[in-house]
């Protein structure tokens, strides 16, 4: 318009005179008005106004996608979080880290930082297509569009651009599905590709220590060289597919616009206006319609990361609901278990078949047998990680498997066979949530014997400082003479024995009415094990306590002895009882373990029995 607003008079008259009278008279009045105010600052301000609109849309554009981008993936990620911790022991069995890291971290910088850009291009340029399209055939057909542009060379424009803008848009159509066939298989390749390169180094990293006494450190790089290359070549794929696509069309478009020029120019009266607005119409076509087909066809490859996600956040999770117990629930701590059948999936034959026993409270029982016996196993049934088909357990006349899985896992204490220790303080292992005083955290420690007997009174004051001090390295060689003293991920600053010690520390601290330990001290030494013995004594007697033993003398003193094989009860009772048994299976395990004679005088004492053999 504004382009045609300096041409001479007579330009605009004899298009004029295809309208009917009235449309004529419209415009006519129209033009009068434009024609009146057309001074350069007329045009530069509705430039100007145009450019401003175009800023403050186009920011909030952004603003909005990104808003919505950002609520997105935390929604995603909030489920996917709340999905993976509560993921069954089976799935976390099976499926290895690296899938998980992967999800984790790169699929969700792809929904952080990629799609919603991709998105927002896409609604754009399609937007631009529609705007273009608009431009180009609609708004000629307004009378006063129309008294700039509509001469009779238009309809004869019209009939070389509306077939030739079709067939592009049909053949970049062809072009991006063909491209989309390949593109998306490749891109899940890349996907997949990355998890064994992140669970390879996680592993290198645990066990990094073992990689370099074997001199296996070349052979490791090796194989991370391998994974990440196989990674970059699919990467590479990737791009390749990319680029052609894109060199097509652009090719298409180049073709496009060139043919609307020749068009244009060998046109019968064509004017200047006409022709930049066929030429300027070409190019933002081709231009849309390049760039809607390749951002459609990234937001389609980015969706492959959502995919991934979602499809982690719909895996069946442990059971939510449940009864909450009452809250001085177990205050007895009597277990009963019922022809206790458990598997660990659905499709894998049963680990204990048919188990029957009770713990009456305050009692101790000693479980004992070989490895793979299934003694692992009863202490995650009871725990309700691995949950039973048949029979049940009750707690204090409770049947677990009706009971909040929080309740059940909060109220009682488990020490399993590989201790667990978080990245931190000696203090935030001990006591997570900061509930007791550092005189009660100390005490726990000395009865585990970490540090000697009477040191809890005197402590240094740095020590008893509050837990938000940041953590110091001890100058003692001692760790535990401090409960500031770091501990790093996993606990792998200290010995195993010293792990599984401090576990147990973190029991006594919180005083549960039911404990469970897995061959708890089975990385500690025979007089520290006597020692510990005589503390948990003292400090559990109040509590119903199931033992797993790696050595019989942990347990030969206790109230009752279950010996478990292959999944089933093969003897229980009370030790020197069982050692009475001519063919006892108890028995023979205590003939065999060298040390019959001490052993015998345990089970005697703790029987109380006086009779001399
Ligand atoms: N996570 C698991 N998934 C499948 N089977 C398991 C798993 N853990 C243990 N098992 C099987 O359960 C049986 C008992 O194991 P476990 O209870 O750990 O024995 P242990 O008496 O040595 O503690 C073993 O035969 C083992 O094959
Ligand atoms: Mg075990």
């Amino acid at each position: 318009m504004w382009t045609s607003s300096y041409e001479a008079d007579q330009s605009f008259m004899p298009s004029l005179a295809q309208f009917t009278i009235q449309q004529a008279h419209k415009a006519s009045h129209i033009i009068h008005i434009a024609m009146e105010e057309k001074s350069i600052g007329y045009w530069i301000g509705m430039y100007t106004i145009i450019s401003l609109v175009t800023c403050i849309v186009g920011s909030g554009r952004y603003y909005f996608v990104f808003s919505a981008s950002l609520w997105a993936s935390n929604t995603l990620f909030q489920d996917l979080t709340r999905a993976v911790l509560r993921a069954p022991l089976r799935w976390l069995d099976t499926v290895p880290m690296g899938r998980v890291l992967n999800r984790f971290s790169k699929d969700f910088e792809t929904i952080d930082s990629k799609i919603a850009t991709d998105v927002s291009f896409l609604v754009s340029n399609s937007l631009g297509l529609v705007g273009v399209i608009a431009a180009g055939y609609v708004a000629p057909s307004r009378p006063f569009f129309a008294s700039c542009l509509l001469t009779p060379g238009r309809f004869f424009l019209s009939i070389y651009m509306v077939p030739l803008a079709a067939a592009m848009l049909a053949v970049s159509a062809v072009y991006a599905s063909h491209y989309l066939a390949g593109a998306r298989e490749v891109k899940r390749l890349e996907s997949n590709s990355r998890s064994p390169i992140f669970e390879f180094f996680g592993s290198a990293l645990t066990g990094v220590a073992t990689i370099r006494a074997f001199g296996k450190a070349e052979g490791y790089i090796e194989q991370m060289y391998q994974k990440i290359d196989y990674y970059g070549a699919c990467t590479f794929y990737v791009w390749l597919f990319s680029r052609w696509v894109s060199y097509r069309l652009t090719i298409l478009g180049t073709l496009f616009t060139l043919t609307v020029g020749i068009v244009v120019v060998s046109m019968p009266n064509t004017n200047a206006s006409l022709a930049g607005f066929a030429l300027s119409f070409a190019m933002g076509y081709s231009l849309n319609v390049i760039w809607a087909v390749r951002r459609y066809a990234n937001v389609e490859l980015d969706m492959n990361s959502t995919e991934r996600i979602v499809e982690y956040t719909k895996i069946e999770t442990e059971r939510q609901g449940g009864i909450v117990p009452p809250a001085h629930w177990p205050s007895q701590g009597r277990i009963e278990a019922t022809d206790l059948v458990v598997s660990y999936a659905p499709d894998l034959p049963p680990v204990l078949k048919g188990i029957s026993f009770t713990v009456e409270p305050r009692q101790r029982l000693g479980v004992v047998g070989r490895t793979g016996a299934g003694k692992s196993s009863l202490t995650l049934a009871l725990f309700q990680f691995i949950r039973a088909s048949e029979g049940k357990i009750l707690i204090d006349g409770l049947d677990i498997s009706k009971i909040t899985l929080h309740d059940l896992r909060s109220r009682m204490v488990i020490i399993p066979q590989d201790p667990i220790l978080f990245s931190g303080t000696v203090r935030s292992n001990l006591d997570a949530f900061g509930e007791h005083t550092d005189e009660e955290l100390r005490d726990a420690l000395e009865r585990v014997h970490l540090i000697p007997s009477g040191s809890s009174s005197a402590a240094s004051p740095s020590a008893t400082a509050s837990g938000t001090s940041t953590p110091k390295p001890a100058k003692n060689s001692n760790p535990f003479s401090s409960l500031n003293s770091p501990i790093s991920e996993g606990g792998l600053n200290l010995s195993q024995g010293q792990r599984q010690l401090l576990c147990l520390a973190r029991a006594i601290v919180s005083r549960p009415k039911i404990l469970v330990l897995d061959e708890a001290t089975s990385a500690v030494d025979m007089h520290t094990e006597a020692l510990i013995r005589k503390s948990m004594e003292e400090e559990f007697r109040d509590c119903t306590t199931v033992v797993i033993a790696h050595r019989l003398a942990t347990v030969v003193g206790y109230d009752r002895i279950m010996v478990l094989g292959e999944g089933k009860v093969v003897e229980f009772g009370a030790p020197w009882e069982l050692l009475q048994k001519e063919e006892g299976v108890f028995r023979g395990m205590v003939r065999e373990s060298g040390e019959e004679e001490g052993l015998r005088g345990m089970a005697r004492e703790a029987a109380g029995v006086l009779i001399e053999e």
